[in-house]
């Protein structure tokens, strides 16, 4: 149950003056980590899946486990996924378990950039999904580890922010006004007099990305403008990668000799960070303030006039994965025949959430399927959608 809205979640934040953080993870120990420091501060948090590092992890293999550690957490908790690189990378992030996306068209002129953020958009919000434009370029890092300079900055305008929220819907906005990915040579100089105007112009929840090198007293400013949402990763890598190093040693012969405290060090550094951006102690007020996120289990029976052959049975199992797969939204299609019952058949369909009833229910690819269905002669079909608590 303690998944949450992500979109709830920020707008909690944003009203009460405090940022969430949204913590980069790429494998369990970074996932354990920042769930453990969440637990102890009695934190909202946002774990974040960041496409670039999908080639470092297998993405689908890692979301069960982000998604178990959601549910049986006692803190409100959203997954997000982070500079997705299409609209089919938002679709894919769905799919898995994300409730919030975020798809980078920052670096395309700003009419495209509006158009595709739409397009976007309203994919997610078919699925309920909350979605998070950017407007301007934060660099990014050539390589993890590499010092990044500002140079090629491009800032957010206050008038363009107003148009991408009027324009797309979008429920948050990353800004740029000095950060940048990675960690920066120098103290970032960020500019404070341009984030207040943006924040009023556009008047929804800011996001913050870089968030690795800046002061305590540079988050509590720009909470102070309107952040509600603060992205950190290369911190907690750096943080990881210096506790192997030094725990590398000739005596240590083990993997978990050497890297068994990464979790630790990296909770730590969690937890120095929910303190400084206020989300410590929020936990409570958020889970009674935001809306749960529920998933929906679509279920179908049919009885079939004649029993189906085995093989006619398969292929309607691939055809109806493949087509009903393909619905924004759709997480898993299970088929099965009803045990010892013979021409009865079953399908599970999980949905993101009830939004999705609707938006399925329209989909071409599910007419299409009905219509593949029905050349097995007339189904009898009873079909109900279970809103699943945890
Ligand atoms: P840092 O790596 O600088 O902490 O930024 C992370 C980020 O913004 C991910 O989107």
């Amino acid at each position: 149950m303690p998944l949450v809205h992500s979109a709830d979640m920020l707008n909690h934040a944003y009203r009460h003056n405090y940022a969430v953080g949204a913590f980069g993870v790429v494998n369990l120990d970074f996932l354990e980590g920042v769930m453990q420091a969440a637990e102890n501060c009695r934190a909202p948090v946002i774990i974040n899946l960041i496409e670039a590092h999908f080639t470092h992890y297998d993405f689908e293999l890692l979301m069960p486990s982000v998604l178990t550690a959601a549910r049986r957490a006692k803190i409100p908790v959203a997954i997000h996924l982070d500079h997705g690189i299409s609209i089919e990378s938002a679709q894919r992030g769905i799919q898995a378990g994300c409730n919030g996306v975020m798809v980078d068209t920052s670096l395309l002129p700003l009419d495209e950039n509006l158009k595709l953020t739409r397009e976007v958009v309203a994919m997610a919000h078919s699925c309920g999904v909350a979605v998070e434009g950017e407007l301007g370029y934060v660099p990014e890092t050539a390589e993890e580890g590499v010092e990044t300079n500002p140079e090629g900055l491009a800032y957010t305008l206050p008038a363009e922010a107003r148009a991408m929220v009027e324009r797309t819907g979008i429920d948050s906005l990353a800004v740029s006004i000095g950060t940048v990915h990675g960690r920066m040579k120098g103290t970032p100089k960020l500019d404070f007099t341009r984030l207040a105007k943006v924040s009023e112009a556009a008047g929804i929840p800011l996001v913050i990305h870089g968030g690795t090198g800046l002061s305590d007293d540079q988050c509590r400013k720009l909470i102070a403008y309107g952040v509600a949402k603060i992205n950190y990763y290369t911190a907690l890598s750096e943080t990881a990668a210096e506790y192997i190093k030094t725990h590398a040693t000739p005596d240590r012969k083990s993997y978990k000799a050497i890297t068994g405290g990464v979790r630790s060090a990296i909770r730590e550094e969690v937890e120095r960070c929910i303190h400084a951006w206020g989300s410590s102690g929020r936990a409570a007020e958020v889970l009674e303030q935001c809306r749960p996120w529920r998933e929906v289990e679509h279920v179908v029976m049919y009885n079939a006039p004649e029993p189906l052959s085995a093989n006619a049975i398969d292929l309607m199992t691939r055809q109806g994965r493949e087509t009903l797969a393909a619905i924004p939204g759709v997480r898993r299609v299970l088929a099965g025949t009803v045990a010892n019952g013979n021409g009865k058949y079953c399908w599970l369909v999980r949905l993101a959430s009830p939004v999705v009833i609707e938006s399925f229910n329209q989909h071409p690819k599910q007419a299409q399927f009905a219509k593949y269905l029905s050349q097995h002669g007339t189904l009898e079909r009873a079909a109900l959608n279970f809103e699943l608590r945890e």
